[in-house]
């Protein structure tokens, strides 16, 4: 798909503000996407000259969630996915690598951006299985009661509830230990839960809180560092999948190299057992 042209894409969706810059399309822009405007592409250039290793972090969280989306639908035989938080569709989306593996998987794709869910619904019209809504994960209820989602997925079945570098973005006080809950209450026993997470720079702290600073200010999203153990504690209860919380570039390599130099994040697959 082309690039966008700020002004025409705005018109058209006039609720979008290409002068306030978004996280979905900040990320976009770090993957090398075109999903983006000039006030992305400036937060953008900032934090990745403060933090030069966060690139290789987020294409190395992209990859770790096509490893578990082939591990899923491929390994272990899932055929449905709530990707929350899904972002832009870039290359090695969730529905192509599932659809891939196994035709009859069915995607419900959910993010707050309207850029991003606007040029996924593009992307996703001919194809039926796979969906897209306009919603706060926040609000599992809303999710899960979606007309589309009830239409997509059988929650009665095993689906996995994909939570991929998004749970940073919801401080304490809004609980992500309850939202992770409300979703693991509403699947079914052998559904599964795979979250990757930021975390704090153990080197460069005062450069990973310059570039979050300005991140925060820019976007007014907030920004959450956690260690993997506050992770794991949200999935209490679920069989957490070999090898456990590890940097998400450990987490099932194709190739057994690990990049030294990226900022640490953290990805782990979680089983719902049958009671
Ligand atoms: C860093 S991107 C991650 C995209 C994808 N999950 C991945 O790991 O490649 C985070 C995405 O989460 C979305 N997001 C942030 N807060 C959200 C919320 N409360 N509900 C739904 N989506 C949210 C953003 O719009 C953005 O597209």
């Amino acid at each position: 798909m082309d690039p966008i042209d700020a002004a025409e894409f705005a018109l058209s969706l006039p609720e979008v503000n290409p002068n306030a810059p978004s996280p979905a399309r900040i990320y976009d822009f770090l993957l090398g996407g075109s999903q983006n405007f000039e006030a992305d592409r400036e937060v953008a250039r900032r934090a990745a000259d403060t933090m030069p290793t966060l690139v290789g972090a987020i294409r190395a969280n992209r990859a770790f969630l096509r490893r578990v989306v082939r591990h899923l639908a491929g390994t272990l035989g899932v055929d449905q996915f709530l990707d929350l938080g899904s972002g832009v569709p870039t290359v090695g989306n969730v529905h192509e690598i599932a659809l891939a593996i196994n035709p009859a998987a069915k995607v419900v794709y959910v993010d707050i951006d309207q850029v991003a869910v606007a040029h996924a619904r593009h992307l996703l019209a001919d194809l039926p299985s796979v969906t897209v809504i306009l919603a706060d994960l926040r609000r599992p209820e809303t999710v899960l009661k979606h007309p589309l989602t009830e239409r997509t997925l059988d929650l009665s079945r095993p689906v996995a509830v994909l939570m991929n570098a998004v749970l940073h973005f919801i401080p304490d006080d809004e609980h992500p230990e309850r939202i992770v809950a409300d979703y693991v209450a509403a699947a079914a026993p052998g559904s599964y839960v795979a979250i990757s997470h930021a975390a704090p720079d153990l080197t460069h702290a005062a450069e990973q809180e310059e570039m979050l600073d300005d991140y925060r200010r820019s976007t007014r999203v907030p920004f959450i560092n956690r260690e993997p153990e506050q992770v794991t504690a949200w999935l209490d209860g679920l069989a957490i999948q070999p090898p456990g919380i590890v940097l998400v570039d450990q987490w099932h390599p194709d190739l057994n190299v690990t990049q030294a130099k990226i900022l640490r994040t953290y990805g782990v697959l979680a089983r719902i057992p049958e009671h």
